[in-house]
């Protein structure tokens, strides 16, 4: 059965790609990432590149997607026949299939957690015990793997049923909730002795303590949490309706995501200075912080069970989108197919997450670089392939799009001026690009020769 997919409303599409956008980026990366580099100054970079490179790029893979209405190869090839720009969809599903493998591995992690709130495994211990009962958790072999497996099980499933179906019912409800019980959670952080330190970690910058290491994280951090840079959001506009306004639905992507990252580092970091603890734990930071936050409250557990419920959901619909973007590239929009890859690439990705999940256990000793086989991945993925894959949109997106054409798309369906319009199309073909560049060059460390 052939067809192509569409979503059955607006605020259908809204849903998934605000649900692909926040996820573990948010509330679990950020707040560990800003703790390794130093806070403030982190933050406030990440803002400016999730405003400035970010959000126009978001814009940009829409008008892509939703003009073309194809996948993520094919909307290169119906852009730029003849050419070999459908790469830049190759390697954001290259970029997804490795992502996903071990963002897993983190989502596995949550499962495990949530099992544990409901047997009460996790009942009034302390700050130690915590930590220690977590890090058992995740260095045991089989308990990680697992985990990692029902967890791509998941996402399998949903994605081999048509991702519409999935995750449009589901959405709905999230968000508010989510936001909810980050509200609860943060009056309680807040409320701890020695909140304040937190605070001023967070918004406070001192700008002596970036390094271009630091920027190329904030950089990697803002695409990470927009989903931008690997079609992903190509794919999903390519299923919407040519009414939908989509500098709309990206301003309110961004605006929520900005928000959830606030939220979360406002949960964590007064808690992490309170306790006394080090801001800069690496990945386990939030799942050794949140257990203790919600110990000290009433019915804590019972909040940290929903807590993790949604966060659990969060990183699914994140999760969807990921194996989507293959999926729907393989199967191309038949029915039949959809299921046969999702199951094969599903499973090939469980199997490469492997190495990451033991990585944090009985694999903690092997290195890629110095760093961790995870740590290896996340960075693969995070600092290199996004960038480039951004890069490489935003030198596409002006260079082979007419500009006149793209004002037609973006501003259909909305009330898009010519002005607002100019200052995307400035910040596409010539900031995004440079600054991006710029970075990397940046790291590799060209200036300092
Ligand atoms: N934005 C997702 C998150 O924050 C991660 C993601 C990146 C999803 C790229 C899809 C594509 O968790």
């Amino acid at each position: 059965m052939r067809e192509h997919q569409q979503w059955s409303s607006k605020l259908g599409f809204i849903l998934a790609a605000a649900g692909s956008a926040i996820g573990l980026g948010a509330i679990w990366k950020f707040p560990y990432i800003a703790g390794v580099s130093g806070g403030g100054a982190f933050f406030f970079i990440f803002l400016l590149f999730t405003l400035l490179l970010g959000l126009p790029l978001l814009l940009a893979e829409f008008a892509v997607g939703r003009s073309t209405q194809k996948d993520a190869i094919q909307s290169y090839k119906a852009i730029a026949p003849g050419t070999k720009w459908f790469s830049v969809g190759y390697l954001g599903m290259i970029t997804c299939f490795i992502l996903l493998s071990f963002y897993s591995v983190i989502g596995g992690w949550i499962l495990l957690y949530l099992l544990k709130t409901l047997t009460g495994d996790l009942n009034g211990l302390s700050q130690e015990q915590y930590g220690q009962l977590f890090g058992e958790t995740i260095t045991d072999p089989v308990l990680s793997v697992g985990a990692h497996f029902v967890f791509m099980a998941i996402t399998i499933a949903v994605v081999a049923k048509g991702v519409q179906k999935g995750i449009e019912r589901t959405s709905k409800f999230m968000m508010p909730v989510l936001f909810l019980l980050f509200i609860v959670l943060i009056f309680r952080s807040l409320t701890l002795d020695g909140a304040m330190e937190g605070v001023r970690f967070l918004f406070q910058p001192d700008f002596s303590k970036l390094t271009s290491e630091t920027i190329l994280a904030a950089l990697g951090q803002s695409f990470f949490t927009l989903s931008v840079g690997v079609s992903v959001m190509v794919t999903y506009s390519s299923y919407l309706s040519k009414e939908s306004n989509l500098p709309q639905s990206a301003v309110s992507i961004v605006g929520m995501n900005i928000f959830i990252v606030v939220l979360a580092g406002l949960a964590i970091f007064p808690a992490v200075f309170s306790f006394g603890l080090k801001p800069d734990a690496g990945p386990v930071l939030l799942f050794n912080v949140l257990p203790t936050v919600f110990n000290q409250m009433a019915f804590g557990m019972v909040f940290f069970a929903a807590f993790l419920v949604l966060f659990l959901f969060a990183s699914l619909t994140s999760a969807f989108s990921m194996l989507e973007i293959i999926v729907s590239v393989l199967s191309k929009g038949d029915a039949e197919k959809r299921t046969k890859w999702s199951w094969a690439i599903g499973l090939l990705i469980f199997a490469v997450g492997i190495p990451s999940a033991l990585s944090f256990g009985v694999w903690s000793d092997v290195s890629i670089f110095g760093k961790t086989i995870f740590d290896a991945a996340d960075y693969l993925v995070s600092n290199i392939l996004m960038p480039v894959g951004a890069l490489l949109i935003s030198i596409f997106v002006p260079l082979k799009m007419k500009k006149s054409a793209l004002y037609e798309e973006l501003s259909k369906g909305s009330s898009l001026s010519k002005g607002l319009f100019n200052v995307w199309f400035l910040l596409m073909r010539y900031v995004a690009p440079i600054a991006i560049f710029l970075v990397l060059l940046d790291v590799l460390g060209v200036w300092k020769l």
